[in-house]
């Protein structure tokens, strides 16, 4: 099967000595195999793996369909090393120290259907980066330290079938992201540090969503919080995140709502401004919930209020009786002695008088 690729490049030597020994060097592109790597001009696969390479060869040839540097040392993509190479299918840059991805990179590779990037330490990745990837049918991003992917991300990808972002440093998935993946049969999610709170709720909706169509996914489970580690978030009744909606009904009736700001953003022409497919029908519901929420703020007040007038009055009362006990106490006290002292001088005088 590889015997013909393995002796294309010493094949390929001897024939160029041939050929150059006629004064007729200018070969075909694809025979221009880049040194270290085996070339095959029946399958246009380039071969580089493993050669312990630390940036792209230069002198790609402009055909090639399949190329694959897996291996390597690869760190850094800058200078677009794939510009012109519009006929490449597969690309495969698994196991290299990758750790980021420069705007622009697939920008002329319309053809590609596979992209391998397993095992680099890609930290981020840009929103545009694969736009225009309309026939990419798989795609791994699988063990590299991906901690968020922007939204839009994967817009252009409806036809992609195969998506692995296992072993990351995922928390935590947008739906949005991935609605436009509408091919999509096979997604890896394992191995993350998921926090299966609110932020993932919509999530599990997609998820079951893409389970009824028939889709698989391996694994999702929960880091975080505590009482939920080590479950399947596709496991954990919906009912649990039941919460959320109240969190958000406090959320939104503070002065900034952040959910809202991309949908009044995504129609700004418009006289009056049309929900978006992409604005989440929550809003429809938070008003009613408002007003509940206002309706018992109120009636609490009330309750309160008239509690606190009761208290006031029997109090009021209380003191008022204690003031007027206290008072009469002491006239009480006030008048008896006085009236045995005068008893006292009475008598006195009526001895006085007697003795007199
Ligand atoms: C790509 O092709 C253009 C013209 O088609 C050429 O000017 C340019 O040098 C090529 N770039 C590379 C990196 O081969
Ligand atoms: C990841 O790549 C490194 C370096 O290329 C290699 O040593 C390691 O074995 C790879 N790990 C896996 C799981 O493939
Ligand atoms: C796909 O490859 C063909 C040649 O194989 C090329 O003519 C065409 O422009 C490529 N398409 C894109 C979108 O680059
Ligand atoms: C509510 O807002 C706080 C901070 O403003 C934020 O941390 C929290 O995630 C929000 N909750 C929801 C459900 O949006």
């Amino acid at each position: 099967m590889r015997e013909p690729s393995r002796s294309f490049s010493s094949g390929w030597a001897q024939g160029s000595l041939l050929v150059c020994s006629l004064s007729l060097c200018v070969a075909s592109s694809f025979h221009s195999c880049p040194h270290l790597c085996i070339c095959n001009s029946d399958s246009m696969e380039v071969d580089c793996s493993g050669r312990g390479l630390t940036a792209i060869p230069p002198d790609l040839p402009h055909d090639t369909r399949i190329l694959l540097l897996l291996n390597n040392r690869i760190t850094s993509l800058a200078g677009g090393p794939f510009s012109n190479l519009t006929s490449l299918h597969r690309l495969d840059l698994s196991n290299n120290f990758l750790d980021q991805l420069p705007l622009g990179l697939f920008a002329d590779l319309g053809n590609l259907t596979e992209i391998r990037l397993r095992n680099n330490s890609i930290r981020s990745i840009e929103r545009d980066l694969l736009q225009g990837l309309q026939q990419l049918r798989r795609l791994d991003l699988s063990l590299n330290f991906l901690s968020q992917l922007p939204p839009g991300l994967f817009d252009d990808l409806s036809t992609l079938h195969w998506l692995s972002l296992r072993s990351n440093r995922l928390q935590s998935l947008d739906r949005m992201t991935f609605e436009p993946l509408a091919s999509l049969e096979n997604i890896q999610l394992g191995d993350n540090p998921w926090e299966c709170d609110c932020n993932l709720r919509d999530f599990k909706h997609w998820m079951e969503w893409f389970s009824y169509r028939g889709g698989k996914i391996d694994e999702l489970q929960c880091t975080l919080p505590k009482d939920l580690r080590g479950r399947d978030m596709r496991m954990v009744p919906v009912e649990m995140f039941n919460y959320c909606l109240q969190l958000e009904d406090e959320n939104s009736s503070g002065p900034v709502e952040k959910p809202s700001l991309p949908c009044t953003k995504a129609s700004p022409a418009l006289a009056e401004p049309e929900p978006g497919p992409d604005c989440p029908q929550k809003q429809r519901y938070r008003p009613t919930s408002v007003r509940r929420a206002i309706g018992t703020v109120i009636i609490a007040g009330v309750v309160c209020g008239v509690v606190c007038i009761m208290m006031v009055v029997a109090a009021a009362y209380g003191c008022i009786y204690a003031s007027l006990m206290a008072k009469y106490h002491r006239e009480l006290k006030k008048r008896q002695p006085l009236m045995g002292d005068a008893e006292g001088e009475q008598e006195e005088q009526r001895q006085i008088s007697s003795v007199a």
